[in-house]
Parts: structure tokens; C-alpha cells; sequence
């Protein structure tokens, strides 16, 4: 938790408080924009049906207008208020993962203006759980729409801090701080406007959870094969380059070469000029860091980033890859995320 410095412009941190989450929802009620943490990430937040706060949202990420956003739910009964048809499989993953880390694009309905989804007649929603969100969506009474609170192509917000680094400037921005996340990358997108149901993002909510309650799901290959240097599409975050290495690779790609941050499992492994940055070994605990060491690595200074790849890649591993790939600039520009 941060304190606010006296007299600079910077977003103004709260603790969370029942006067806080009460004046962040009069500020959402005036069509202004609010910061909440979630489970996953933070959320930069407007009330979905005001199309003027809608637009404030992609001006102030400098997110590309055609990237539909999330409107956040407290549960089905919100969700049912702005999709055109909640069927029996809303309704199964609703009851089963709610509130949780997994949006569902369905028919948008027609109390939702298009620019809450970007021109789009689909809509993304999601009841998450942390409980700040949750006060703030009862607070509110409706649904609020909301990306993660980062600067258009950073990596995702996980502590308030993060959401001052990346909108210093953002004078009087409402920040509701709640700690650091728990899981700490971004939901799992599900879409079910199709007959099979097609997971368009990894997240914690893992495939091989959803065809449990779903049966059969589309689901974008795990690969952990690299891109040859110079194929890399898009490049992502962090804003030091950054490459994914091997384990076996680690000790020749450190060996001589300018120094490095290494995101990596073994610290003692990486001896100076190079910057160890401890990760956890199990899946989630390296979720919830993974974000916060990429930030941390690019402060370092040095002009390279090297992530010791994750030997597993399926479970709760997978949505992990997905992320390490996009930071290293193998994501195609479709599958990034803002
Ligand atoms: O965990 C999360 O999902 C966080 C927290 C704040 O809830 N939010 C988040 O929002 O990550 P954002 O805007 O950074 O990512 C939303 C993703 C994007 O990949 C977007 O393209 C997709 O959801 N999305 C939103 N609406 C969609 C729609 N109608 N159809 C297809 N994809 C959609
Ligand atoms: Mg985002």
C-alpha cells in the first residue's frame, strides 16, 4: 500500500474503505473513471452505459478503439440485464466458476450501447471475486466496464503501485488499493456464440477445468516452441527486449553477453553483472509474480530481459506460456491483449 504524496499530481490511492468504494461509485455515477483491484488484475472501470466514460477509458490507455472491453458483473442476475440470451451453458459455467476468473462473450443485449464493446454485437462478461470489486459492484448496482488499468501494450497491473507507474500523471484518478492480486494474469476469455464453445485467452480457469462442465472447447494450441529472432510479430512488454531460454540454455546465453535480469528459478545460478529475479516454481504462486518481476526486471536498467522457460506447459502452466510468449514478442497481434 502506497501513501499519497502531498501536493503532486499523481492518482490518489485509497484504502478501501465503505466511504471510499461509496465515493468510488458516485464517481462511476458522474461518468468519471475508477481503479478496483480483482483477483486477476486491476480494472480501470466506467459505467457501462455512458458512452462519454467509455471513451475516457481508451484515451487514457491509448488502447485501439476496436478492442472490445469487459463489463464486470456481481453475478448472473447482472449478466442476464445486458446479454441478449443466457443459455444453459452460462448457466452451468456461471454457477460453477462465479465469481471467478472467466468472462463469457455472448450476444450482447440491447440495454448495452455499442461502444462498450466496441462496435461489436457481442459482450464480454465476468462476476469477479475479490471483495473490493464486489462491494464496488454492489455499491454501483449495474455493470462496470472495465480493461486491466495498464497502459495500452504494458503488461497488466497488479498492485495499485503498478497503476501509478503506468498514469503518473493521471491527476485525481481513483485508485481502491487493494494489495497485490491473487492470481495475477488476466482472466480466461471464453466465447460461446458458436455451437463449441473457444477459448480466446488463457487464463486460471484452465481448458482442461471447462471441458469437465462443457464437454468439448476449442482451445489455442500450448507451444512452447520458439520463434526464430526477427519472426516476432508484435512485440508486447516489457519494454526491455526480453527472450524465453531453456534451462539448459540459461549458463550459454548469460556467458559473455551484456548484462541480463533473469527471471529465472535458481538464483544462485545467476552470478553478477546479471540480475537474478527469483520465480516461484509452482504454477500459480509464478502467476501471481510473474507481472511484478517483468516490471521489476525492466527497472533494472540493463538492456536485456531473460526468462528461463517453465519446464511444464499444461494445467494452470499453460495460460503461463501464453503470457511468456506475448512478453517475448511471439504473440500475433489477434492474440494480444491491451
Ligand atoms: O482479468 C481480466 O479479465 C481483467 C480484469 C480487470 O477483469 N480485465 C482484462 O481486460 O484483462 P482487458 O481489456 O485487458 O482484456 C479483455 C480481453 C481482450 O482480449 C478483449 O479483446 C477480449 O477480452 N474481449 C472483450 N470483449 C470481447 C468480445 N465482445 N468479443 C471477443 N473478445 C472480447
Ligand atoms: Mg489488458
Amino acid at each position: 500500500m502506497m501513501d499519497r504524496l502531498a501536493d503532486s499530481i499523481m492518482p490518489r490511492l485509497v484504502e478501501p474503505t465503505q466511504d471510499a468504494i461509496a465515493e468510488a461509485s458516485r464517481l462511476l455515477e458522474r461518468g468519471q473513471l475508477v481503479v478496483f483491484p480483482t483477483e486477476t488484475v486491476y480494472g480501470l472501470g466506467a459505467d457501462t452505459t455512458n458512452a462519454k466514460a467509455i471513451e475516457l477509458i481508451y484515451a487514457l490507455k491509448g488502447r485501439p478503439a476496436d478492442n472490445p472491453l469487459i463489463a464486470h458483473v456481481l453475478d448472473d442476475v447482472q449478466a442476464r440485464r445486458i446479454v441478449a440470451k443466457w443459455d444453459d451453458r452460462c448457466a452451468v459455467l456461471s454457477e460453477h466458476f462465479w465469481p471467478g476468473p472467466l468472462t463469457l462473450v455472448v450476444a450482447r443485449g440491447e440495454t448495452v450501447g455499442p461502444s462498450a464493446t466496441a462496435g461489436l454485437d457481442t459482450i464480454a462478461v465476468r462476476a469477479p471475486r475479490h471483495v473490493v470489486a464486489r462491494a464496488l459492484l454492489h455499491a454501483f448496482g449495474r455493470s462496470i466496464s472495465a480493461p486491466s488499468a495498464n497502459r495500452s501494450g504494458r503488461v497488466s497491473p497488479t498492485t495499485a503501485g503498478h497503476v501509478v507507474a503506468d498514469f503518473p500523471e493521471a491527476d485525481e484518478l481513483l485508485v481502491l488499493d487493494g494489495g497485490a492480486c491473487e492470481i495475477g494474469i488476466e482472466s480466461t476469455v471464453l466465447e460461446l456464440t458458436e455451437p463449441t464453445p473457444r477459448v480466446l485467452r488463457l487464463g486460471a480457469i484452465t481448458v482442461e477445468r471447462l471441458r469437465e462442465v462443457l464437454g468439448e472447447v476449442d482451445a489455442p494450441p500450448v507451444t512452447t516452441q520458439l520463434a526464430s529472432p526477427g519472426t516476432s510479430l508484435w512485440h508486447y512488454a516489457p519494454r526491455t527486449p526480453a527472450e524465453l531460454v531453456e534451462t539448459t540454455q540459461l549458463a550459454r546465453r548469460l556467458a559473455g553477453g551484456a548484462p541480463a535480469a533473469v527471471l529465472c528459478f535458481e538464483p544462485a545460478g545467476v552470478k553478477p553483472p546479471h540480475v537474478p529475479v527469483p520465480m516461484p516454481q509452482s504454477a500459480e504462486p509464478y502467476a501471481a509474480r510473474l507481472y511484478d518481476a517483468l516490471r521489476t526486471a525492466d527497472a533494472t536498467g540493463v538492456s536485456r530481459i531473460i526468462i528461463e522457460q517453465p519446464p511444464e506447459t499444461h494445467g494452470p502452466w499453460a495460460a503461463i506460456h501464453d503470457r511468456l510468449r506475448r512478453a517475448t514478442g511471439h504473440a500475433d497481434r489477434d492474440g494480444n491483449d491491451q
